[in-house]
């Protein structure tokens, strides 16, 4: 079934509830229908943007194309073995859903990605990540329709090129797909990931094996409900910024005038930061411009307190990574996709 509307209000499709307008929105529950739409405009005109919850997009002005919403729906294992299940997801599926689907058959895998806002079909494209756990983990591959031809294109996990909030759909072949369908592998005697402080002080007092995979999602649930706000109650896009990575050799002046600073080693001689932390230690926490602020219990996540517009919340973004900037010689970058 396929859907079209013309001239339509955004504020509801997308998470920070800021106003704007797009001049033709289409959702669509089958490929076929996504390729009829995709065929039936001039290839001139054929200006998409992909949207699933939109959780990670901040809108500063109207759109002047078509906003596509995938509503592909559907789940199935695709194979079983003694210790795996392979589950192929429809793209339009709500991410937290199909994690508490996977946790409720106690499958290990997803079980530390619990309650992350968006659709199963963007989370490969920003690898979405959290508590030591990055959906690459599980992926097997993507099935993706390019924008321009229709055609369906199989991806792999190599051909992905994951990285930290980043795949080959934010690199080279940005704007070009509507990724269809996920599949996962997960395991039904796996390892549990409770490397990240805050778990290891949930589970302080409970010995190891008697922590099950629908403990740990409850756990990392307790965690984001008390630091993160629900866009339901408060507009936001989650972490703002992506935490900055830098390498050792810049880190280590910083790391002298701030022993306390947060900080993860990655390979090739390179430090992950905390961003949270630089605009924390900054005095933005709590701080507002306009109806625009920094969640009081985590400073990454900027809130929209009521009205805010895309560009007072894009104001107060720049003003941070200004601060930023001139404090600890680190640019921030977005991690929400500013259009
Ligand atoms: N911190 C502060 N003050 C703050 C916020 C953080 O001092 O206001 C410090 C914390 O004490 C901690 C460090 O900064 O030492 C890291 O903070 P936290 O563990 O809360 O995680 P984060 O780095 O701020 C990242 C992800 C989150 C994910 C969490 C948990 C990014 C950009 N964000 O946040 O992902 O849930 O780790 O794994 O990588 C998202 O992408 O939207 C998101 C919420």
């Amino acid at each position: 079934m396929i859907n079209l509307l013309e001239n339509i209000s955004l504020k509801k499709f997308n998470t920070f509830g800021v106003e704007a307008r797009t001049r033709y929105f289409a959702s669509f529950t089958t490929y076929d229908d996504l390729k009829n739409l995709i065929l039936s405009s001039h290839p001139a005109e054929r200006q998409h943007l992909v949207i699933g919850g939109g959780s990670n997009l901040l809108f500063t002005k109207d759109f002047d194309g078509w906003i596509l919403h995938n509503e592909i729906k559907g789940m199935k294992v695709t194979k079983e073995t003694a210790n795996e299940v392979f589950i192929k997801v429809g793209g339009g599926e709500n991410w937290s859903d199909f994690v508490d689907f996977t946790v409720e058959k106690d499958w290990y895998g997803l079980e530390n990605l619990s309650l992350i806002p968006g659709t199963v079909g963007a989370a490969p494209v920003q690898n979405i990540g959290a508590y030591g756990v990055e959906q690459k983990d599980a992926f097997v591959s993507l099935e993706a329709c390019n924008l321009i031809t229709g055609k369906i294109c199989q991806f792999n996990k190599l051909e992905c090129d994951f990285g930290y909030r980043h795949s080959i759909f934010k690199g080279d072949e940005k704007g070009k797909w509507m990724v269809l369908n996920v599949t996962y592998r997960l395991q039904k005697n796996g390892e549990l990931h409770i490397d990240y402080t805050p778990l290891k002080k949930f589970f302080q007092e409970k010995p190891f094996n008697q922590i099950s995979v629908k403990a740990l999602s409850e756990a990392v649930k307790n965690i984001r409900r008390s630091k993160l706000p629900d866009p339901e109650v408060m507009g936001n896009g989650g972490s703002f910024f992506k935490n900055p990575i830098i390498t050792k050799k810049a880190f280590q002046p910083l790391q002298e005038k701030y022993p306390d600073i947060p900080f993860y080693e990655l390979k090739d001689n390179k430090v992950k930061l905390a961003a949270g932390w630089l605009i924390d230690q900054s005095g933005w926490k709590g701080k507002s411009m306009g109806q625009a602020a920094v969640h009081d219990k985590q400073a990454l996540v900027l809130v929209n307190l009521g009205n805010a517009s895309g560009l007072e919340i894009l104001e107060l973004s720049n003003a941070i990574a200004e601060d930023i900037y001139n404090k600890f010689g680190i640019q921030l970058e977005p991690e929400v996709l500013i259009l």
